[in-house]
């Protein structure tokens, strides 16, 4: 009955849909019949909005474009005002009063701003983090913002490449849940206010650049692609994202931009996507300097790919036209991508209130308000991932002298990381603030900077990006600092990176804490004193140094508007630290691209051995581990794993099995656990990794209590693309591995048959 029910509900919610595209289809081809060719590229065309983002919006060359009738977005202007007069002019100044795309890369929250997406994977929290890109979401369209450049899905092995802050991690599996997680929390169903669309990015691949160096090449194998780099895109596509982004680099050899195969092939025929393609900035320009032919050629070959809006070259803009008649593109193919446009303005909404985002009246009650901030709080203690904590020294007591030392401490801009276009850093509080105010009059804190971000005054300059931090004589803050450590009983280092030491364009081969910074460390536990190193860090840091000295050790990225409360809300035991680590910490840069789901090779070396082997696959100098494996992190807790069930030892190849893993919360404290569930094909078509995460779960496990957390295998986790692209499993001897991390997991045997 039950059954029958659902079937007539999903009939009829498929009814309405093809009812709704058969609208869509009536009105944007009854619109595209009114359009010129030149309207036709105009909604082709993306503009940054330039002038118009410091100054008024009636004069610039963007507003004149506008009112000419020839953009089809604009990106990166705040404020509803400012937007709805932008919209006013395409609406009432234009001959058939196309509204406007109003983009913005909202990407980890827009003035409430949460922890950089490499901590928000680190939460392993879906619903939180879908929940944050509804909060970005809903403070964006207060402003106006239709748009958002967000969510970044590439998968990346490569600590040195600074744009690792702005995707979720190394994994495909987790990355994929978190992808479809935002695609969810931007858009919703399009219907509210509050529902802007999500654009996916940067198809396909860039997270593979060559050495980590930003915009550099790419060359992988089409397996490589579909098994470790295609799910999350995938995902996002199957979440129903709106949009994507093309990628500057080459798949291939051809740039994404104009790479048939990939935004046609795999994107729509594979896929199914039904959105529109826009290109990443001056992408056009760039495939011109990869040397794929002049701006006119390009732009024909990034039509004719797939590609249906540019972003800023003007090569559709400038070219397309007399393209068309030379003969070189087709009315159908400007017809394609500028269907594509307006089927997206249609689905948000736009043709029916051009001014649905232009509530001004929103910003007051929608924008970082006290719930959303609460939000962010909560969410940025679980992304900070304690690393090591020898006696116990953390969490601390709220008494005492405490030292608060270290460049990052007293700097609120610093704490929010990469991509905070709309953020309003005057109004978020430094840590040293957010220390003062936890500890109240119960313990007093003493805060000394003690050196430069680093020696080198330009690379600071470079990596601050404007966002400045204080810079004096290293000696003489040195000196300052061990003079107020030494009258304090903890010392607290607020160390690591600034926030644009990663993100676009920061890609370094140098992880280690910075010179000066280490130096100041070393100094500070030579006094004796317990010292807590909060590392502050949008990738991967080296910290095999630190690991070996520093009593206690916590990672806390960059942690957005609220971090310096939710960092306090972790140190003194407010909240249990429970996040675990989705990109590798290696012991060594040379190690790098180290990651948990490597190959076997012909020669492997085990995990754990301490000495290095002739002819193996190993170095000389570093054993192969990890300093922190993939799914790392320590609690204020312990949690035992029992050895992993299955519910049978064998499956069918269509069948499904349970596994079941009783995890007990051995420590003091009530706290969240990651399980992780990992699986290995042992013989394949194919060599498959080591072990692949195919399942999580986070649960909540009170002191002295046992979870049984259970998983079932289907065959899809079994299922890898073969070197011919097909799609299947073998059936044969598989282990499954359950437990804290990617590194201490207890396994057992299925037989798939
Ligand atoms: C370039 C970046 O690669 C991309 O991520 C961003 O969305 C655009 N610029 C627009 O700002």
């Amino acid at each position: 009955m039950k059954k029958t029910l659902l079937t007539a509900v999903m009939a009829a919610a498929a009814l309405a849909g093809a009812a709704q595209d058969s609208k869509m289809d009536e009105f944007v081809s009854s619109l595209m019949q009114k359009m010129t060719i030149e309207e036709k590229i105009g909604q082709l065309t993306l503009q940054v909005a330039g002038d118009i983002t410091t100054g008024s919006v009636q004069s610039s060359p963007v507003t004149e474009r506008i009112a000419a009738g020839r953009m089809g977005g604009v990106f990166n202007v705040k404020g509803a005002g400012k937007i709805r007069q932008l919209q006013d002019i395409a609406v009432k100044q234009t001959r058939l009063g196309i509204p406007l795309l109003v983009g913005m890369d909202v990407v980890h929250g827009y003035e409430t701003i949460f922890p950089i997406p490499l901590a928000m994977s680190c939460s392993w929290d879906t619903l939180a983090i879908e929940r944050s890109a509804r909060i970005a979401a809903k403070e964006a369209s207060a402003d106006g913002i239709n748009w958002t450049y967000s969510p970044m899905v590439d998968i990346s092995m490569d600590a040195r490449w600074g744009r690792v802050a702005e995707g979720s991690g190394e994994d495909p599996y987790l990355g994929s849940c978190i992808a479809r997680a935002m695609v969810r929390g931007y858009q919703g169903d399009y219907s509210g206010k509050a529902d802007i669309m999500a654009c996916v990015k940067h198809f396909a691949l860039y997270g593979a650049v060559e050495a980590g160096k930003d915009y550099n090449t790419v060359d992988m194998s089409r397996m490589r692609m579909y098994n470790r780099y295609f799910p999350p895109y995938r995902a996002a596509v199957d979440a129903g994202a709106g949009s994507f982004m093309t990628s500057f680099n080459l798949v291939d050899g051809i740039p994404a931009t104009g790479n048939r195969w990939l935004l046609t092939d795999v994107l729509r025929k594979q896929w199914g996507f039904d959105g529109f393609v826009v290109t990443d900035y001056e992408s056009l320009m760039e495939m011109t300097r990869h040397g794929v032919g002049d701006l006119a050629s390009v732009s024909v070959q990034a039509l004719k790919a797939g590609t249906d809006m540019e972003m800023c070259s003007e090569g559709f803009y400038k070219t397309l036209g007399q393209s068309l008649k030379d003969g070189r593109v087709s009315t159908d193919d400007i017809d394609r991508a500028c269907r594509r446009v307006l089927e997206a303005k249609y689905k948000l909404g736009l043709f029916a209130d051009p001014y649905k985002y232009c509530d001004e009246n929103r910003h007051a009650t929608d924008v970082y308000t006290a719930e959303n901030r609460a939000e962010a709080r909560e969410l940025a203690a679980k992304t900070f991932v304690l690393l090591k904590n020898e006696g116990g020294l953390l969490p601390l007591k709220k008494q005492g002298k405490i030292a608060l030392i270290g460049p990052l401490a007293d700097n609120a801009a610093n704490l929010c990381g990469t991509w905070c276009v709309a953020y309003t850093p005057e109004r978020y509080s430094t840590l040293r603030q957010g220390l003062e105010r936890a500890v109240g009059d119960k313990a007093t804190v003493m805060y000394a900077q003690g050196c430069n971000l680093t020696r080198d005054a330009a690379l600071q300059k470079a990596a601050e990006f404007g966002r400045t931090i204080p810079r004096g004589d290293d000696e003489a803050m040195k000196a300052e600092a061990l003079r107020v450590a030494a009258g304090a009983d903890v010392i607290v280092c607020a160390m690591g990176e600034c926030s644009d030491m990663t993100g676009e364009s920061s890609s370094r081969v140098d992880l280690e804490l910075p010179d000066v910074q280490r130096e100041l460390l070393a100094e500070l536990l030579k006094l004796g004193k317990p010292v807590v190193l909060l590392n502050f860090s949008g990738r991967p840091t080296v910290m095999t140094w630190e690991q070996a000295r520093v009593p206690a050790i916590m990672n806390v990225w960059f942690g957005g508007s609220e971090a310096a409360d939710a960092i306090c809300d972790v140190l003194f035991g407010d909240r249990v630290p429970s996040g675990k680590l989705t990109m590798t910490m290696p012991q060594a840069v040379g190690q790098i691209p180290l990651y948990y789901n490597h190959m076997s090779t012909g020669r492997p070396v085990p995990e754990g051995i301490k000495s290095y082997r002739k002819y193996q696959s190993n170095y000389l100098d570093v054993r192969n581990d990890p300093l922190y494996p993939f799914g790392y992190g320590l609690s204020y807790t312990t949690f035992k794993y029992s050895e992993p069930r299955l519910s049978a030892d064998s499956m069918a190849v269509d069948g499904s099995v349970k596994v079941s893993v009783d995890v007990t919360n051995t420590g003091e404290r009530d706290a969240d656990e990651v399980v992780q569930l990992y699986i290995r094909d042992l013989v394949a078509k194919i060599s498959r990794p080591v072990k692949e995460l195919k399942g999580f779960s986070r649960v909540h496990i009170k002191a002295g209590e046992t979870r049984t957390v259970e998983f079932t295998i289907v065959p899809d986790m079994l299922k890898y693309y073969d070197s011919e692209l097909n799609y299947g499993l073998d059936a044969g001897e598989f282990t499954v591995m359950t437990g804290p991390d990617s590194r201490r997991v207890k396994g057992c045997k299925l037989t798939v048959y």
